[in-house]
């Protein structure tokens, strides 16, 4: 079954904790905690002081995705606030590898985030050292974006590319997902979707029905 991992960005911070647990009994699997830093994107979000306070409410995975650079100074940070997978932008580092192994050596799983602008040829020396690929199909630094159709292809590659070399990295898509566009991803091999504004901006608010309809 494909994993919804709601996006906080898009929560209520001063009802945060609600907002988690909310999405925790609804079913989601992943917590997606976006950590921009107002100089890798031009928004400013949350360190790893949000990481430790959604530790300490829920079970679910920390998927924390890091817009930072450079990036390799704050991991050990973001280990220690308790992430359970960490994903970065390639182009943060000038050693990418060094950003994975320091991830890995802690036990914490590693993801790479894809920019759109970012081919997928230069990260598949990567793939066989890591457990997620985020597709962003926004560029990163907003939540509440257009979905790029012009990413999907990624989608479709990445799994292909799986496939062939016997690979096991999930595939995440992040960045306009709704009720339509999370059908193209699916059907294009995602393994895991990223929903901010769609869940918690809806006027529905029935968050179980808004990730059952993404899902
Ligand atoms: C964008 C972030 C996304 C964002 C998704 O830089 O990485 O995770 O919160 O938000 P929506 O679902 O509203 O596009
Ligand atoms: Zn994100």
């Amino acid at each position: 079954m494909i994993k919804i991992a709601p996006s906080i960005l898009a929560a209520d911070l001063l009802k945060i904790k609600e907002e988690v647990i909310n999405v925790d009994n609804a079913g989601a699997e992943y917590m997606h905690i976006d950590i921009m830093d107002g100089h890798y994107v031009p928004n400013i979000s949350f360190g790893p002081n949000m990481v430790k306070g959604i530790r300490s409410i829920t079970k679910k995975i920390l998927d924390v995705h890091l817009m930072i650079s450079p990036v390799q100074p704050y991991i050990q940070e973001f280990i220690k606030s308790g992430s359970d997978i960490i994903s970065f932008h390639p182009e943060t580092t000038d050693n990418p590898l060094k950003v994975i192994n320091s991830i890995k050596k802690e036990g914490c799983k590693t993801g790479i985030a894809v920019h759109p602008k970012v081919k997928v040829e230069d990260i598949t020396d990567f793939l066989s050292d890591i457990d997620l690929v985020v597709v962003m199909t926004v560029v990163p630094g907003f939540g509440g974006q257009k979905f790029l159709h012009d990413q999907v292809y990624k989608i479709h590659k990445l799994r292909e590319f799986r496939k062939s070399r016997k690979l096991n990295f999930e595939i995440e898509i992040d960045g306009g997902i709704n009720k339509e566009t999370s059908k193209i991803c699916i059907d294009n091999g995602a393994d895991v979707l990223v929903a901010g504004s769609y869940i918690y901006n809806s006027p529905a608010q029935n968050y179980k029905k808004l990730i059952d309809a993404i899902r």
